[in-house]
């Protein structure tokens, strides 16, 4: 008999299988990435980690979304990734659930804009476009073509700008700038 492979939120004990799965489908280096000093310091959203598990090979999608601030006007925005499914499981749909299942629980939450940074032709299928270059800084290196953004309440891209952070750097840094 097959089982279908099981959608649910991402639970305590799972953290060391989703760690897995990133090494896995990231490769070791993954750290090294700007999208993790993004995520430096933060926890992810509740309730808008979400794992994929079937019967075979047990965890087989990851899916997270961060909190970030954005400019000294700490405007709030989140972002989507890590994404990943087991080498096994790859171009099998898991992916894409995941991402249309995170986007729908984040947008019933309240949150008014995405921001990621990845393959464009990937997350342009669930309407992800690049961000006009300039307007959101991140910290460290990235390809302009990857940072991408998709908009859950309308024209929220428009007051988003300057250098995208963890909430608790900007937090940190408007904490020093402001008059004893
Ligand atoms: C990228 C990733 C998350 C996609 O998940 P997946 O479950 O393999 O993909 P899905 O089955 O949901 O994708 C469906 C479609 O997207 C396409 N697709 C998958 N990865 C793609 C990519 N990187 N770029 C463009 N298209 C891609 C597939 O070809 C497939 O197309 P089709 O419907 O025309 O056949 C997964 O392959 C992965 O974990 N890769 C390694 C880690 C990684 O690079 N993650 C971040 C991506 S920026």
């Amino acid at each position: 008999m097959t089982v279908k492979p099981s959608l649910t939120e991402q639970s305590a004990a799972d953290g060391a299988a989703v760690e897995t799965l990133l090494d896995l489908s990231f490769g070791p280096s993954r750290r090294t990435k700007t999208s993790y000093r993004l995520r430096e310091g933060s926890s992810p959203l509740p309730h808008l980690s979400l794992v994929i598990r079937e019967h075979e090979l047990g965890l087989v999608g990851a899916i997270s979304f961060w909190p970030l601030s954005v400019g000294p006007a700490e405007t709030p925005a989140i972002m989507l990734g890590p994404l990943a499914v087991h080498p096994g499981r790859q171009r099998m749909g898991i992916g894409l659930e995941l991402m249309r299942e995170g986007i729908a629980r984040a947008k019933a939450a309240g949150h008014g804009l995405i921001i990621l940074i990845g393959d464009a032709p990937y997350y342009a299928r669930e309407g992800f476009v690049q961000v006009p270059e300039g307007q959101i800084q991140v910290p460290g290196p990235v390809d302009p073509k990857r940072l991408l953004y998709l908009e859950l309440i309308p024209r929220a891209l428009a007051k988003t700008m300057g250098l995208a952070l963890p909430p608790w750097r900007w937090r940190e840094i408007n904490a020093l700038r402001a008059p004893t």
